[in-house]
C-alpha cells in the first residue's frame, strides 16, 4: 500500500488540497459502502478487470487501492458487486470486446440489488462512446475517462449520495495527483508512470486524442515513490510512459529521460529498471550511453518500427525513415551486445503495396527481433489515417499478417535459442502455471524460463542454468 492517508474527519470542509480532497470522498464512500453492506448483510465485492496496455494496468491497481480502501473485498467477475471496465480503444476490436461484456453483465444486475457497473479508461475518451452507453447501456453506473481517474471515491460517493448515473469525462488536464491508495498485483515489482499523454499524433493512432497532451510527472515524485517502491520490497521497476524518451521536456526545470534513469539507478534496493514505451525518433545517443554503462537497467528495449517502408512511415507520420531506424539499431548492439529488441508492427495500413509490405520482411529479417507484437491495421475515427484513400482489403491484409507472423516466430525462436546452456540472472515472479513443482522466472532480456522450486523464491534473484529452449522461453534449474 502506497499510503499517506491524512487524518480526515467528514465534518471539516472539504479539502482544497487534491490529494486530501480525494481521501475526505474516500473516508465519504466508505461510510456509503458500509451501509451498504449491513443491508446486504455480508462484505460488499468488486472486480476491475483491465482492457490494453500497461498504462492500464497500472491505472487499475489505482482503481483497486482506493475501492479496497473505501472497503470493498475483491472477488471474481462473476461474483462482484461492483464490476469496473477499464477500457482501450487503440483497435476497433477492443470496444466491441466491451460492449459484449457488458451485455453478459446486464441481467445480472436485474438480479442484484446491490450491482453496480464502471466503466473508465480510454474508450470513454470518445464521444461517440458515450452517447452509445447513454442510449442502449442505461444500466451502467459511473462513467468517467483517462484524465480524472484519481477522483474515482468521489465518483462513488457521488452515486450512493444521488442515486443516479454519474458521468464525468474530461477533455483534458495538466494535472497529475499523487499520493493516492493503489494495490500493487506484484510484491516484488510495479509499474511507475513517468510521463501521461502523447503528442506524437502517429497518424493511425488515437491514443493522443485519448490520453491528451504529453506532460511528465516530477523527477522528485518519481524517485519519491520508487525509494518508498524498494522500502517495501520491490526490486523491479517498470518505467511507463507513451514515449518514455521525450520526458522530462515539459518539465519547469526540463531533464532528460536518461538523466532520470541515472538517478533511479542510484535508489538502493533496485535491482533491475525497465521502460516502455520507445519512440525511435527520441532515443538518444546519451540513453544509449547510459543503458550500456548500467547494471541495473535490463537488456531489452521495446523500439516499435511500425512499417519497414519509409514511404509508409513517412505517411504514418513517425519522423524516421527504414534507413535511420536501421541505424539507430547498429548504434544500439554495439553498445549493449546482448541486448533483446522487439517492436510493433502494424500491416494493412492505408495505401501498403506489396512492395511497401516486403520493406516490412526486409527489416524484421535485418534487425532480427526478438518478439514482435503484429496487429491488423484498424481505422479509429478521427485519425488522419482513416479518411486516407486505399484503405487496403481485408483479404489482403490477413495474408500479410500471416506471412509477417511466420517470418517474425521463425527468427524469435531462433534468436531465443542463443542462450542455451548459459546461467542467467532470473527474477522469480510465480509458481508455474502448468506444474507446481515449477516456478516461472523472468530474464533481464524479459525471456521466461521455468525451473524445479518452490513458492519461497518468488520475488528472488537467482542463478538459473538455461537448459533447453522451447521456442519462446526455456526450462532450467538452478545453477550453483
Ligand atoms: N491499428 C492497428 N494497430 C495500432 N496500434 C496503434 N494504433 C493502431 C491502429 N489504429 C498499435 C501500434 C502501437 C501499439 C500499441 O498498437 O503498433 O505501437
Ligand atoms: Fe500512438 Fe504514436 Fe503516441 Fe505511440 S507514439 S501512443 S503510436 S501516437
Amino acid at each position: 500500500m502506497n499510503m499517506m492517508n491524512p487524518d480526515i474527519s467528514l465534518s471539516d470542509e472539504i479539502p482544497a488540497d487534491e490529494t486530501q480532497r480525494q481521501y475526505y470522498y474516500i473516508e465519504k464512500a466508505r461510510m456509503y459502502v458500509q451501509r451498504a453492506s449491513l443491508s446486504a448483510g455480508r462484505p460488499l465485492t468488486f472486480c476491475v478487470t483491465t482492457f490494453g496496455c500497461q498504462m492500464n494496468a497500472r491505472d487499475s491497481e489505482k482503481l483497486r487501492g482506493i475501492l479496497r480502501e473505501i472497503g470493498y473485498m475483491e472477488a471474481s467477475e462473476e461474483q462482484a458487486d461492483f464490476v469496473i471496465f477499464n477500457t482501450c480503444t487503440v483497435r476497433e476490436n477492443a470496444n466491441t470486446r466491451v460492449y459484449g461484456r457488458l451485455g453478459q453483465l446486464k441481467p445480472r444486475k436485474k438480479k442484484n440489488p446491490h450491482m453496480m457497473i464502471g466503466l473508465c479508461g480510454c474508450m470513454m475518451q470518445e464521444p461517440e462512446v458515450v452517447e452509445k452507453l447513454k442510449r442502449s447501456y442505461g444500466f451502467v453506473d459511473i462513467i468517467f475517462g483517462t484524465h480524472n481517474i484519481f477522483k474515482f471515491a468521489e465518483l462513488i460517493a457521488m452515486r450512493y449520495e444521488t442515486g443516479r448515473r454519474v458521468i464525468d469525462i474530461w477533455k483534458d488536464t495538466d494535472q497529475i495527483v499523487e499520493n493516492l491508495p493503489n494495490q500493487r498485483k506484484y510484491s516484488f515489482k510495479s509499474g511507475v508512470n513517468i510521463m501521461f499523454g502523447c503528442n506524437n499524433f502517429c497518424s493511425y493512432c488515437i491514443v493522443p486524442y485519448v490520453r491528451g497532451r504529453e506532460r511528465s510527472r516530477e523527477p522528485q515524485a518519481i524517485l519519491d515513490e520508487i525509494k518508498r517502491l524498494a522500502k517495501d520490497g520491490v526490486v523491479e521497476v517498470m518505467l511507463l510512459g507513451q514515449n518514455v524518451n521525450s520526458y522530462g521536456k515539459t518539465l519547469e526545470h526540463p531533464m532528460t529521460f536518461a538523466q532520470l534513469l541515472t538517478e533511479i539507478e542510484s535508489v538502493e534496493g533496485i535491482e533491475r529498471i525497465r521502460f516502455m514505451t520507445s519512440h525511435p525518433k527520441d532515443l538518444s545517443d546519451e540513453l544509449i550511453e547510459v543503458m550500456s554503462r548500467s547494471h541495473k537497467i535490463c537488456k531489452h528495449l521495446h523500439l516499435p518500427v511500425q512499417s519497414g517502408s519509409s514511404r509508409i512511415l513517412q505517411k504514418m507520420n513517425r519522423h524516421y525513415t527504414k534507413e535511420q531506424y536501421l541505424d539507430l539499431v547498429n548504434r544500439i548492439r554495439s553498445a549493449v551486445p546482448d541486448i533483446s529488441l522487439t517492436t510493433d508492427i502494424i500491416v494493412g495500413f492505408p495505401g501498403e503495396t506489396e512492395e511497401d509490405f516486403q520493406e516490412t520482411l526486409d527489416i524484421v529479417r535485418k534487425v532480427q527481433y526478438d518478439s514482435a507484437f503484429t496487429f491488423i491495421y484498424s481505422k479509429r475515427t478521427g485519425t488522419p489515417a482513416a479518411a486516407m484513400e486505399n484503405q487496403v482489403p481485408e483479404d489482403v491484409v490477413k495474408d500479410r499478417f500471416n506471412r509477417l507472423l511466420n517470418e517474425v516466430q521463425t527468427i524469435a525462436a531462433k534468436t531465443c535459442a542463443v542462450h542455451q546452456d548459459t546461467v542467467q540472472t532470473v527474477l522469480t515472479e510465480s509458481v508455474c502455471d502448468h506444474d507446481a513443482s515449477m516456478v516461472t522466472g523472468r530474464l533481464s532480456n524479459n525471456l521466461l524460463v521455468h525451473f524445479p522450486g518452490s513458492a519461497d523464491l518468488i520475488g528472488k534473484l537467482v542463478p538459473v542454468y538455461l537448459a533447453e529452449c522451447k521456442g519462446f522461453y526455456y526450462l532450467g534449474r538452478l545453477a550453483e
